[in-house]
């Protein structure tokens, strides 16, 4: 057999979704088709981010297009940025400049994570959690989220905790539920990290995923995690509000809150790891283009618009859904209890939604608010019609 062990676990992991992504795929050339499912774009690209990388394409050095590692202006603006989102004291070499989320979380798991340690997900969670864990040669254990309102369950992850756990990690605002933790969360986290840290004598690492963190809807506030506990890091990226997850651009940020010996440690390994991982920096133009992103957003409130539309109609209809506070997602219960069975057949009339069988939470569906008002609006009669099976 070709493939390694870890290969194997990677790709069984995650056989349902690439099995559902290449449905999908198929389904792209069907101009009628209404997809509601994957969390991309179905409107042109944001003019602030095409202008913004149009601005940077032509070279003013002959080194424009060298190996570029971390660039300082894009640390220094995404440090500035994290002060005033967060409060917290961040400095432009707490930054590791990644292709995406996706880049920073493989960072984070090469800088404090070692063969065979475990990693507690969130379950319903983002469905990359797995097989990148079992590509890093780690071994996943997934912590559910309370099954009535996806809070996060402190004591579900105080249970799966062992000798071997080395990172907890959290999401919010979180896919696929849009649900937002509070900052009490969070310090009630970081009691339980402490004291199990301290049980087991060894560190327990706290990963925050916080792609969606600028995607909120009526104001709702935002705490990050690394606020409340010292061993943390933040992993972001630009492709969620700027609606352009192909332009890979994102960060790892460490916890100013981190003892000095082990910011300076950490800091120092982000350029050595980010090489060794196979240059895991992203491309020069995006790295130009960060500081005129910082404040480039996708129409939160046509988004809000849009999450009202569907939770009010759907809510009305009888769906029992979770209030999305964040992302671009609404996340409900199958009418029926079989969501695999209901998204079968409105895939039948046309439409589209993911099956929270990829979430392993079979009962549920995910709509993505990322289709157009249009798609929305013609979805709408026949979801409502699917409130009540017969
Ligand atoms: C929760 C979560 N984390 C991380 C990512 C990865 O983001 P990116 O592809 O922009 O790196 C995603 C993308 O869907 C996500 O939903």
């Amino acid at each position: 057999m070709a493939l390694s062990q870890r290969g194997v676990r990677a790709t069984s992991s995650i056989q349902r979704v690439t099995a559902y992504l290449s449905k999908m795929q198929a389904l792209a050339q069907d101009p009628d088709a209404l997809d509601l499912t994957f969390g991309n774009p179905h409107e042109m690209a944001l003019p602030g981010l095409t202008g913004a990388m149009r601005e940077q394409l032509e070279p003013r050095s002959v080194d424009w297009y060298a190996y570029k590692s971390s660039e300082r202006p894009a640390q220094e603006a995404v440090a500035a940025g994290l002060r005033v989102e967060l409060g917290l004291d961040f400095e432009p070499d707490d930054i590791a400049m990644t292709q995406g989320a996706f880049g920073a979380i493989e960072l984070a798991l090469a800088l404090v994570a070692d063969a065979g340690d475990e990693v507690i997900i969130p379950v319903p969670g983002w469905f990359c959690y797995e097989p990148m864990l079992h590509a890093a040669n780690l071994a996943p254990v997934p912590a559910a989220l309370d099954p009535t309102d996806f809070s996060l369950d402190i004591e579900a992850i105080e249970r799966a905790i062992t000798a071997r756990t080395r990172i907890v990690i959290v999401n919010s605002p979180s896919n696929p539920t849009g649900r937002v933790f509070p900052k009490a969360t969070w310090d009630e986290l970081a009691v339980v990290l402490e004291r199990a840290s301290r049980t087991h004598g060894r560190r327990i690492w706290l990963l925050s995923d916080e792609p969606y963190r600028r995607i909120r809807f009526d104001g709702i506030g935002f705490a990050s995690p690394v606020g409340s506990y010292p061993w943390s890091m933040i992993d972001y990226s630009y492709g969620k509000v700027l609606l352009a997850p192909g332009q890979r651009v994102g960060y790892l940020a460490l916890s100013p809150l981190l003892p000095a010996a082990e910011r300076a440690e950490l800091r120092q390994a982000f350029m050595p790891i980010q090489l060794a991982i196979g240059w895991g920096f992203p491309d020069a133009l995006m790295q130009y283009s960060v500081p005129a992103l910082e404040n480039v957003s996708i129409d939160i409130a046509e988004l809000t618009r849009k999450r009202d539309t569907l939770y009010g109609a759907l809510s009305a209809a009888g769906y029992t859904l979770t209030r999305p506070e964040g992302t671009f997602y609404l996340w409900g219960t199958a009418p029926g209890g079989d969501a695999d069975a209901y998204c079968d057949a409105l895939a039948e009339r046309g439409i589209h939604l993911m099956p929270g069988s990829i979430f392993e939470r079979p009962r549920h569906f995910r709509v993505s608010l990322t289709a157009t008002m249009e798609t929305i609006e013609r979805a709408l009669p026949d979801l409502v019609a699917a409130a009540h099976p017969r």
